[in-house]
């Protein structure tokens, strides 16, 4: 099938790559998605289950398709892999979907015109920067979902303290409250609070006009409720899938569209390459060609300081990931 314009190709069609099509479809982001997993009876299900519906939704062409189906792709959207089960972390998945991903890389590599991968797979930081490895230049072509979702999870935790009683102004959050996290997406991960920003102001001024505490042991609270959100749904419903993929398409709109918004996803942390790069999330630029600038990172010194502790212990990971995949 050939479509030149607003392309998507979703690599993995479990709950996540299906979850982020629909999401694709529903925002009308790309004219044309098309859906490779190995399992391609389910695939094709995803796509006619999604397809069903499309009266009501838009005209996006949507396909089960292989790897030649890359060819003319705008974006990829990497999700094949398994999820963790409750009780494991992120990290427990690195072998495993490593193995997957360079199954992915070897197929793919024929039909790779360069176009920016979003890598989604966990550990996605480690993967993203496994990933970034095996294309090598240009810099900010692959990077990862990273810490939007926790972005996303930080800000939902704030308005639950700040509009406590309110349902509807906690519904509209994301227009009221700005907050980023940075570093390692899952338990190292980094609030940047001196960037939070409550209705245009600090925290701090709107808490205590508001009879709010915004002290350090409720930050501390806000942070860890943060990190545990996803293991809370996995735990309850043995997957999250419906919170990555909106953040996924908003990413993807950001890309197809060169919106130029910034957005803290996970980028190799040298712009020269190397092949012992980490990939961790900082505020960046993206656009059609996937991270398009770095802005400077507006932290504290105990910011920068855990920020770099998690860069070297990937840095470590990433040295024992081997690599059988074949570069282009
Ligand atoms: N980055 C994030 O914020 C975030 C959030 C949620 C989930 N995830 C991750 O997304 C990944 C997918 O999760 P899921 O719930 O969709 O899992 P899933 O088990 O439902 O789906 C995985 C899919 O990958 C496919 N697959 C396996 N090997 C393949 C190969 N070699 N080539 C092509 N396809 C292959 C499988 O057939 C399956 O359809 C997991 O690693 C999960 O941890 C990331």
């Amino acid at each position: 099938m050939v479509n030149q314009t607003k392309k998507i190709a979703l690599i993995g069609a479990g709950f996540v790559g299906a979850s982020i099509a629909y999401s694709l479809v529903l925002d009308q982001t790309a004219e044309t998605i098309v859906l490779i997993d190995l399992d391609r009876t389910k695939a094709k299900a995803e796509v006619d289950d999604i397809a069903h519906g499309l009266e009501g939704m838009g005209n996006a062409v949507i396909y089960e398709g292989d790897y030649s189906d890359c060819a003319d792709s705008d974006l990829l959207i990497v999700t094949a892999g398994r999820g963790r089960k409750a009780g494991e972390s992120r990290r427990d998945l690195a072998d495993g979907n490593w193995q997957i991903i360079q199954q992915v890389l070897t197929s793919l590599s024929p039909y790779d015109n360069g176009c920016p991968i979003l890598m989604i797979t966990n550990p996605v930081d480690l993967l993203t920067a496994a990933v970034n490895r095996w294309r090598g230049q240009p810099f900010g072509s692959v990077f990862g979902s990273g810490c939007v979702l926790d972005s996303s999870r930080l800000v939902r935790c704030i308005a639950r303290m700040v509009y406590r009683q309110d349902p509807q102004r906690q519904a509209a959050c994301a227009r009221t409250i700005q907050a980023c996290v940075i570093g390692e997406h899952g338990d190292a991960q980094i609030p940047l609070w001196s960037g939070v920003r409550i209705e245009g102001q600090a925290p701090a001024d709107y808490c205590a006009a508001h009879g709010i505490v915004w002290d350090a042991a409720a930050r501390q609270r806000i942070a860890q409720e943060t990190k545990k959100m996803g293991a809370a749904i996995i735990q309850a419903k043995g997957r999250t899938h419906f919170g990555i993929a909106a953040c996924a398409c908003r990413i993807a709109r950001a890309v197809l569209h060169d919106e130029q918004i910034t957005l803290s996803v996970s980028r190799p942390l040298a712009e020269q390459f190397s092949d012992a790069i980490p990939a961790l999330s900082l505020p960046s630029v993206i656009g059609r060609k996937g991270i398009v600038s770095c802005p400077p990172v507006l932290w504290n010194h105990q910011e920068q300081q855990a920020f770099e502790e998690s860069a070297a212990a990937l840095r470590e990971q990433l040295k024992a990931l081997g690599s059988t995949a074949q570069r282009r």
